[in-house]
């Protein structure tokens, strides 16, 4: 694939913009300026350095991301800063066929939720970890306003009705923690599902985390804020 292609392909802008990166110098592959647009490389395990910054390449984006409370998920945010000014602009420029560019929420936590999300540019990707069909197991660290008793949890493992359907929703499983702390596993994504499902019960949400999708847990080094790519094992545990 040729140089300006790929940084392209990588969201560093327009094509004549990757071009003129290129030409200018300001592109390097281990510690060598490439300057010529036109230079055909192999992208396995490609990284190079646009402007000072290391990049690796990747064909599809499939990003984990510990959110912060205080944020978006929305790219068009109405109080709170977006998720998305945590990414670099790269990550928010890869162009998509057929869609809008940069990397995509797979689904959203509310503001002032914590925990992983997982974002990518895969419409496949995206369209099978949020479908309802899939069940997606997902877990919730809940910390509640009163103590949680044996007879909440079982109603949320019997279902609770909520105002917007007139099924039952249930948690996959539900577990005390320690006294105000509840862990949840949810297979489905209604709006604020957790929040309404506690109150549905009696109790409510005071602090809400969510620390697993599928297989895969939060990393504990992976800080609020920060984000990284996820490896072909790490897809492995979501699928
Ligand atoms: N349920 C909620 O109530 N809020 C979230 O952010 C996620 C699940």
């Amino acid at each position: 694939m040729q140089l300006q292609d790929i940084l392209y392909s990588q969201g560093f802008g327009t094509r004549r913009i990757c071009a003129g990166l290129v030409a200018q110098g300001h592109v390097s592959i281990a510690g060598q300026v490439v300057d010529d647009p036109a230079a055909d490389l192999a992208t396995e395990r490609l990284r190079f350095t646009v402007q000072g910054t290391e990049w690796p390449f990747h064909e599809k984006a499939y990003l984990l991301m510990n959110k912060p409370a205080g944020t978006e998920c929305s790219q068009k945010p109405s109080a709170w800063p977006s998720i998305y000014t945590l990414l670099p602009a790269a990550l928010r420029q890869r162009p998509r066929r057929g869609a809008a560019p940069g990397v995509q929420a797979i689904g959203r936590l509310d503001q002032d939720t914590t925990g992983m999300l997982l974002l990518s540019d895969d419409g496949v990707f995206i369209h099978r970890m949020s479908s309802p069909k899939k069940h997606v197991p997902k877990v919730y660290e809940v910390t509640a306003a009163h103590d949680v008793t044996p007879a909440q949890v079982e109603e949320l493992l019997a279902g609770v009705v909520l105002n917007d359907d007139p099924r039952p929703v249930r948690a996959a499983a539900a577990e005390v923690t320690d006294g105000k702390r509840l862990r949840l596993v949810l297979t489905e994504g209604k709006y604020h599902q957790v929040k309404r499902m506690v109150a549905a019960v009696g109790n409510q949400v005071e602090a809400l985390h969510r620390s697993q999708i599928g297989g895969l847990a939060l990393p504990a080094d992976l800080a609020p804020g920060q984000w990284r790519w996820l490896d072909a094992e790490e897809l492995k545990l979501l699928e």
